[in-house]
């Protein structure tokens, strides 16, 4: 029999994957799924971006590019940032990867190993965990709670460190709960990283999906210097609807820029051509877009919570940002539901998909038991169809 490495036996597979490969077996039956368990966008991709993808082809923009991305595509993300924040980038401080998930893997890899701790506040988004894993370095979980609005506090943050603490990572907004940090509460943290020298990876892949008074901050513009310490994650997927097109890229000081180029280069030779030019159509592109999808995601927000929050036992926050909701379920725990114990998230979660049909992806896989996220990336007829099952499971209807 082949063998199969400790790496490859020690990664889970993605629990939200996992959640719709569930839900997908409950459809394949006949049965009708209202599905809240998936994190990307309903929405097409917009047609100018996909028009450019066609033209790119036409063209004949079909062969390698450099490994980490072509030179137009990276100036134009410096630009981007220019715009956005005011932060200027040189081009060799930029790669582009097969997805944001990529540059993380890459960024991870290129900067720890054995031996080195990476710091991650829960509730964190559930790849983190395996892919620092993955380098055999050990990840350390920081618990943040639902009052202080699971974000990390900087007594937690400065309680954590140890001898071995390399990166931290940070994402906001968030995936799973949709928390926003403060410039001040960022820059509380950006202070202790300079302080400690601890470097930072600052996942910003929903900085263009912030709601109401909310502001994304681009983490390494806070402190003079502080670029030096961090890698800024990002990318197309989720502001452009462009999960498929497996576009997202990372920045950060050229020497770990250089060693992640290295890795990607003999890895996957480069991100897609068609994609890369189709890309630059989207950061370049006429924006509104991003304005009305949302537009979209404040509607289906407002409405989950206050569903949510109509619900018996069910206590949600409004998220600031990104497309969920995380929601607390303790209160169900020690009872039953349509006659079945519910004893964690995964028990509430299982009886929600199996006797409901409302696919949510349990607190567990984010590090936060007593919790459920649900994905408010679908319609608002789905959101009403999906939360009138969910009141008849608790009303005992089911
Ligand atoms: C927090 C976070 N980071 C990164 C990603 C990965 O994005 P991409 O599709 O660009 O790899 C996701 C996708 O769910 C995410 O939620």
């Amino acid at each position: 029999m082949l063998p199969i490495s400790k790496m490859a036996a020690a990664v889970k597979p993605s629990a939200t994957l996992a959640a719709g490969a569930k839900a997908r077996v409950l459809k394949a039956e006949g049965k009708t799924i209202y599905d809240f368990s998936l994190g990307e966008p309903d929405f097409n991709t917009p047609a100018h971006i996909c028009d450019a993808a066609h033209k790119a082809m036409q063209q004949g923009h079909t062969h390698y590019t450099p490994a980490g991305g072509l030179a137009e595509l990276k100036s134009c993300v410096a630009k981007w940032y220019k715009r956005t924040y005011g932060i200027e980038f040189k081009p060799e401080q930029v790669i582009v990867s097969n997805g944001a998930k990529h540059s993380l893997h890459n960024a991870l890899a290129a900067m720890v190993g054995p031996g080195d701790e990476v710091m991650i506040p829960t509730p964190y988004w559930v790849s983190y965990s395996d892919l620092v894993q993955m380098t055999g370095a050990t990840y350390i979980l920081v618990p943040t709670t639902e009052e202080n609005g699971f974000k990390m506090t900087p007594v937690q943050f400065r309680s954590a460190i140890t001898p071995r603490t390399r990166l931290v990572m940070l994402n906001s907004p968030s995936n799973p709960t949709g928390s926003v940090y403060t410039r001040a509460e960022l820059e509380a943290i950006a202070d202790i990283c300079i302080e400690k020298q601890i470097g930072v990876i600052s996942d910003e892949i929903y900085e263009q999906l912030v709601y109401g008074d909310a502001k994304a901050t681009c983490f390494a513009t806070l402190r003079p210097g502080l670029a030096d310490l961090t890698i800024t994650i990002s990318g197309v997927s989720k502001s452009y609807a462009m999960t498929g097109w497996r576009i997202g890229w990372a920045i950060g000081p050229a020497h770990v820029v250089k060693a992640m180029d290295t890795v990607q280069s003999q890895e996957t030779s480069c991100p897609s051509s068609v994609s890369q030019l189709a890309t630059i159509a989207a950061l370049e592109g006429d924006q509104a877009c991003v304005g009305q999808m949302r537009a979209e995601f404040v509607k289906r927000r407002d409405l989950v919570v206050k569903r949510l929050n109509e619900l018996p036992g069910i206590r949600c926050t409004m998220p600031d940002g990104a497309f969920y909701a995380f929601f607390n379920v303790s209160s169900w725990f020690g009872k039953t539901l349509a006659g079945r114990p519910i004893t964690d998230s995964a028990s509430f979660c299982a009886v929600a998909l199996e006797v409901a049909h409302v696919n949510l992806v349990q607190g567990s896989a984010f590090g936060a038991e007593g919790y459920a996220r649900l994905s408010f990336a679908t319609s608002v007829e789905q959101i009403n169809k999906g939360m009138d099952r969910l009141g008849a499971l608790f009303r005992g209807e089911l």
